[in-house]
C-alpha cells in the first residue's frame, strides 16, 4: 500500500462524524485514550452528551455538534466548525453513513438517496472544509470510512457498494494529491462489524461465518496505527485483507456473481 513519507505532527482535536454508535463511538474512545481532544457528531444528542461527559477531563474538551448530515443547514454547521482557527480540528473521521441491503426496485427510493447523500456528499462537503487549513498548515488528516464492500460490485447492496467505492477512490486520489504536504488521507475498509449498522441496514448477522465478523475495537485500533503509519488504505483482519485482495485480481464477472450470492444470503426479508 502506498505510504506518505513524512512523519505524523501529533493530533490534538479529531471531529467523529457518527459518534453516538458503533465504530464512530469507539474512535471517540480510542483517541480520548491518546490525550486527543473531541467534537462529536450525530443525529442523537442525548448519547452525544453522555459519552462527552465520560470522556471530558480539564485537559481533554469534548465538545457535541448535534447534526442531521443529510440536511443542508446541519452540514453547514459541522463544515463552519471544521474551518474554524479557534480550537482547530486536525483530524476529520469521516465516519457517519448506513447501509441498505435488498432488491434495488424494492428499497425505498428516497432513503437510497439520503445514503448517497450521507455516505458521498457530506463526506466530499466536510473533507472539503477542513483541508484548506490542514494544508496550510501542513499537518492533521481525514481518516474515510470506506468498506470491503468497496472492491466489487454489490447487487442486493448497488447503492450501499457504490457510495463505498467512491469513499475509496476519493481517499485514495486525496491520498496522493496531498502526498508530501504533512497532510494524511487514509480510507478504513471495514468488512462486517457487529455494530448498530446490522439493523438499519436490516442485514442477517446469522448469515455470516463467525470468523468473517469483527468487533469495532480491533477495527479502530487498525486504522489508527494505518493513519499514523501514512498508509493510503487499511484493511482489518485477515480474512478482510484475503477478500479484497482476491477481488482485486478475480475478473469482475466474477465477483459480482460470488458477490450476489453472498448478499442474497444476508440480506433479510
Ligand atoms: N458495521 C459494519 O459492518 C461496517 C462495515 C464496513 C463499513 N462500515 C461503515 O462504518 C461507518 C460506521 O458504521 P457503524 O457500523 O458504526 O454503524 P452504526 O453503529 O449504525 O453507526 C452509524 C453512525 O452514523 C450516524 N448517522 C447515521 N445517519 C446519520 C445522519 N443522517 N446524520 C448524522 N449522523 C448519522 C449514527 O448516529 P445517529 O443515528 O445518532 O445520527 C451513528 O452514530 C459507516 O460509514 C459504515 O458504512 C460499517
Amino acid at each position: 500500500m502506498p505510504r506518505s513519507s513524512t512523519p505524523p505532527r501529533r493530533i490534538s482535536r479529531a471531529l467523529v462524524t457518527g459518534a453516538s454508535a458503533g465504530i464512530g463511538e469507539e474512535f471517540a474512545r480510542q483517541l480520548a485514550d491518546r490525550g486527543t481532544s473531541l467534537v462529536l457528531v450525530a443525529r442523537r444528542a442525548e448519547r452525544l452528551r453522555e459519552l462527552a461527559n465520560e470522556l471530558a477531563t480539564p485537559d481533554r474538551s469534548v465538545e457535541v455538534l448535534a447534526a442531521d448530515l443529510t440536511d443542508p443547514g446541519d452540514v453547514a454547521r459541522v463544515e463552519a466548525r471544521l474551518a474554524a482557527e479557534d480550537a482547530p480540528v486536525d483530524l476529520l473521521v469521516n465516519n457517519a453513513g448506513y447501509g441498505m441491503y435488498g432488491a434495488f426496485t424494492e428499497l425505498d427510493a428516497e432513503r437510497q438517496v439520503d445514503m448517497v447523500t450521507l455516505n458521498v456528499a457530506t463526506l466530499t462537503r466536510l473533507a472539503h472544509a477542513i483541508l484548506p487549513r490542514l494544508r496550510a498548515s501542513g499537518g492533521g488528516g481525514v481518516i474515510n470510512l470506506a468498506s470491503t464492500a468497496a472492491f466489487q460490485p454489490d447487487p442486493y447492496g448497488a447503492v450501499y457498494g457504490a457510495t463505498k467505492a467512491y469513499v475509496l477512490s476519493f481517499s485514495e486520489s486525496l491520498h496522493e494529491e496531498l502526498r508530501g504536504s504533512g497532510v494524511r488521507v487514509l480510507a478504513l475498509c471495514p468488512g462486517f462489524t457487529t455494530t448498530e449498522f446490522q439493523d438499519v441496514a436490516s442485514v442477517d448477522q446469522g448469515a455470516m461465518p463467525s470468523a468473517a465478523v469483527m468487533t469495532a475495537g480491533p477495527v479502530v485500533r487498525a486504522g489508527l496505527a494505518a493513519f499514523t503509519r501514512g498508509d493510503a488504505v487499511c484493511l482489518p483482519g485477515v480474512l478482510n485483507k484475503l477478500m479484497a485482495g482476491g477481488a482485486e485480481v478475480t475478473p469482475t464477472a466474477v465477483t459480482r456473481r460470488l458477490s450476489k450470492i453472498a448478499h442474497v444470503r444476508f440480506a433479510r426479508g
